[in-house]
């Protein structure tokens, strides 16, 4: 189960100057997050995402030559595949749990920061939220198994670090929530979705900002500490309560809409995986220190289904 690891025997500390251009390696480009960080690299920043085929999460290749020049390493690469994940167990665990200990004690060695994406579903299936950053965590899935190894791996790095938990992304890219409900709800008349597990979607857009100014801090400033902090849309909705508001929303972009959405209970939908009941976050600390306080979600959610109501339209 060990991955080959890069071995630089020489720190290169690598720190931001006035003027000097800075480059980002980041993992998981092609992923809703990494999409969504590439389109907002600011002036002066150079974002590398090298694909599978240059570095690939499940066996991490010797890493000296793509960190030469790096000023900070971003994960958001993962293996998301929840229910999958149960099935396959280790190559989740090379993915989501050695890889991030790879690069950050890479990070480590070159004297780098490390942000790493985490998620909601390092917390109990049957606890109540919202969390807070120093809850207990009790993952009840492989795939939150592995996260949690994952944070604490990046912790025992020794490099400075940022993780950041987030809970049921969403965007226009890829295959997430609202894409499968617009979908379903072109092709049937009614849809049954569950009503008892709560949380919070977050704006793929939103979160890739959120992790901008997080990196900007911490290469700018060294005196920043590592932390975890959590970072979501804001307020709470169930997934039936999510469904309707893209079908209220994709309605009023005259997109075909079911006639009906029953709530159903977790019980009635088995997964292979259990998921928390509750995956509500608690996004205090990181809008008091960075303050980072993303929109509702019902506007991050309008805004997806406008977008992708567009796409369709051109189309
Ligand atoms: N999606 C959610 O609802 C959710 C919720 C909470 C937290 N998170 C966390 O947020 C972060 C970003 O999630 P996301 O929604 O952007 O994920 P995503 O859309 O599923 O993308 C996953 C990314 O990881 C890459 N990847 C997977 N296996 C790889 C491997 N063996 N080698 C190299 N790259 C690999 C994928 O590359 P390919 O294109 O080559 O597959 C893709 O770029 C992850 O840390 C995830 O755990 C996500």
């Amino acid at each position: 189960m060990l991955m080959p690891e890069s071995d630089s025997p020489t720190p290169n500390p690598s720190r931001k100057r006035e003027g000097d251009s800075e480059k980002w390696l980041l993992t998981g480009g092609t992923g809703q997050v990494g999409l969504a960080l590439q389109r907002l690299a600011p002036a002066g920043v150079e974002i590398v995402a090298p694909g599978r085929s240059e570095l690939d999460l499940a066996s991490v290749p010797p890493l000296e030559a793509l960190l030469a020049g790096v000023t900070a390493i971003i994960n958001c690469g993962a293996y998301t595949a929840v229910d999958k994940a149960e099935s396959e167990p280790e190559l989740a665990y090379a993915i989501n749990a050695v890889a991030p200990g790879v690069l950050a004690r890479a990070a480590a060695r070159a004297g780098i920061p490390i942000v790493h994406v985490s998620t909601d579903y390092v917390f109990a299936a049957d606890g109540a939220g919202p969390w807070a950053e120093q809850a207990t965590i009790a993952p009840a899935s492989v795939y939150g198994r592995t996260k949690a190894e994952g944070e604490a791996a990046v912790q025992a790095s020794g490099a400075r670090y940022a993780i950041i938990r987030t809970a049921w992304v969403v965007s226009a890219d890829g295959s997430n929530f609202i894409k499968t409900m617009l979908r379903l709800g072109a092709e049937r008349d009614s849809l049954r979705v569950v009503s008892d597990q709560r949380g919070t979607p977050t704006h793929a857009g939103d979160l890739a900002a959120a992790l901008v100014q997080i990196v900007q801090r911490l290469t700018a400033d060294p005196s920043q500490t590592s932390g975890i902090w959590h970072c979501a849309n804001a307020g709470e909705t169930t997934w039936h309560g999510l469904a309707t508001r893209v079908f209220a929303s994709a309605a009023s972009h005259g997109l075909k809409v079911p006639a009906t959405v029953e709530a159903i209970a977790t019980a009635e939908y088995p997964a292979p995986a259990k998921r928390p009941a509750d995956s509500r976050l608690d996004c205090s600390k990181i809008a008091i220190d960075f303050g980072i306080r993303l929109r509702p979600w019902q506007e991050a959610v309008d805004a997806i289904v406008g977008q992708l109501a567009e796409q369709e339209m051109a189309a």
